[in-house]
Order: C-alpha cells, then structure tokens, then sequence
C-alpha cells in the first residue's frame, strides 16, 4: 500500500484504454478536474448570489442571473460527466475513513445540486413564459405560463439552491478543518495535481 494510492477505476483505465492528458492519477486530480473545480466553483458562488437578488432586484437581476447560468452551463454539466466517468479520488495522504466518507458524500450532494439546478433552471424560465435572456438575446419561454410545470420547476430550483448553499458551507468548513487542524495535504490536491509515481509494470 502506497501514500498514494489509486481508485480502482484509474487501475483499470491504465491498464486498459489510454488516458487523456489531464485525467486524475496517481491517487490525485489532474488538470481537467481542477480547472473544472475552480470554474464551476466561481460560478456557482456567482450563481446562488445572483439568483437570490432576484427576488428584491426584478428583472434585471434576473436577466444577470440567467445570462450566467446558460453560459456556465456546458462547464457545469462537463464536470458532473468528468467526475462520473472517473470516479472519485481514493483518501488523501493521513485521511480517516469517516472523514473520507463524508467528504465523498458532500462532494457527490453538491453534484446531484448543480444537476437538478441544471434541469430546474430552464424549465422554470420556459415554463413561466418569460423565456431565457442571454445577454441581449431572448430564448422564448412557453407561450403562457404553465403554472403546474413552474411550481414544481421553481420549488426543485430552491430545494437545489439550499442544497448547494449548505453543501459548500459544509465543504468549505471541512476543507478548513483539514488545513488549520490536520494539517494534510487534501488542499493541496485540488490545486495542483499528485507528482508522479514511478511506472511499475502490472
Ligand atoms: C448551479 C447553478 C444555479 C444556481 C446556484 C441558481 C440559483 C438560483 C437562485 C438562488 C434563484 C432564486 C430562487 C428563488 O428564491 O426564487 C434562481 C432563480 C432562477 N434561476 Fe437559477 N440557478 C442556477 C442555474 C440556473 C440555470 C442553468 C438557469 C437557466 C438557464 C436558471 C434560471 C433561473 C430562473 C429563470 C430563475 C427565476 C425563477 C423564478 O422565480 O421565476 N438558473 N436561481
Ligand atoms: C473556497 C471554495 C472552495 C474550496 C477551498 C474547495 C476545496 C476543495 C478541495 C480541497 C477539494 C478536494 C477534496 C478531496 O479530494 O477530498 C474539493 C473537491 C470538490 N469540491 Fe470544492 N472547494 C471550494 C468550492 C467548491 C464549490 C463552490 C463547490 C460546488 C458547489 C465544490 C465542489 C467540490 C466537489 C464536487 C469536489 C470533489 C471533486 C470534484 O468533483 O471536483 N467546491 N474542493
């Protein structure tokens, strides 16, 4: 057993199919799942904030908020897909099982938010017959309001939005508590990816 070991999902990727440069290894995340991290992460902060001023802004906030979710919204859903194709990491270097778990459990809640928000977002806009704004662009909604579908679509967007908003406070105190009281490296990962293990042949 290493300081780094892999999923078991990695093992039979290296085996098997070629990798593409930028996937997780060696225990750790590669490129494309930090840059996926980091970008969504900004955005969905942007997101929750921006959507919340809905309610006291009006239209033009709500006109913010949609313009920067049907941008991010390819990043958002290419993260989902990239953690699901490759799994989850295996522990970090020193990390106990329950603190594993439950870091994997919030990681994969906030997962299935940003999902229902993806879903929930555009049928609340189509179904309330005001339709999409993308900057100056007007994606046309229903043409009246389907008041059953927007209930239903809206109440799915705020049960989302809580879930997000208790996820990364959850997320980010335990990212906290691995810095300042653990002292591991598990911040580490999501910044820069593992140094690589010597090739060993299987
Ligand atoms: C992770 C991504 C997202 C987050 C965190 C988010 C967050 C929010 C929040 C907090 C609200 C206010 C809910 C309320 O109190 O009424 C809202 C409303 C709204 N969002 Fe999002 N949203 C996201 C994605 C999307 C997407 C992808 C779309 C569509 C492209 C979208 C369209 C809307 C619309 C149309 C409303 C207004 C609903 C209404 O009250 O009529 N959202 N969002
Ligand atoms: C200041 C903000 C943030 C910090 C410092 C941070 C830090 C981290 C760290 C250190 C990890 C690796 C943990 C591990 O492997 O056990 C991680 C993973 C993860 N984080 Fe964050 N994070 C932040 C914001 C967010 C936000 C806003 C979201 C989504 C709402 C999010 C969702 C995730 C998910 C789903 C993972 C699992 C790996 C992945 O699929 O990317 N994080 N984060």
């Amino acid at each position: 057993m290493t300081d780094w070991p892999d999923s078991g999902r990695a093992v039979r990727a290296r085996r098997g199919k070629p990798r593409l440069p930028g996937a997780d290894r060696d225990g750790g995340y590669g490129w494309i799942s930090i840059a996926l991290h980091w970008l969504a992460g900004v955005a969905i902060i942007v997101l929750l904030f921006a959507g919340d001023s809905i309610g006291t802004a009006g239209e033009p906030a709500r006109r913010i908020h949609t313009t920067i979710a049907s941008c991010a919204w390819l990043i958002l859903a290419a993260r989902i897909a990239w953690r699901m194709l490759e799994g989850h990491p295996p522990p970090a270097s020193g990390q106990g099982r329950f603190s594993y778990g439950a870091g994997v459990a919030v990681h994969y809640a906030l997962l299935a938010g940003i999902a229902l928000m993806l879903v929930s977002g555009p049928v609340a806009g189509w179904s309330s017959g005001g339709g999409i704004e993308v900057f100056d662009l007007h994606i046309p909604g229903a043409s009246q309001r389907i008041p059953d579908v927007y209930a239903i679509a809206r109440e799915a967007h705020i049960i989302g939005a809580v879930v997000l908003a208790a996820g990364t406070t959850a997320h980010i105190g335990g990212v906290l508590k691995h810095m300042f009281f653990d002292r591991d490296n598990l911040f580490d990962r999501i910044m820069v990816p593992p140094k690589r293990r010597p090739q060993t042949s299987t």
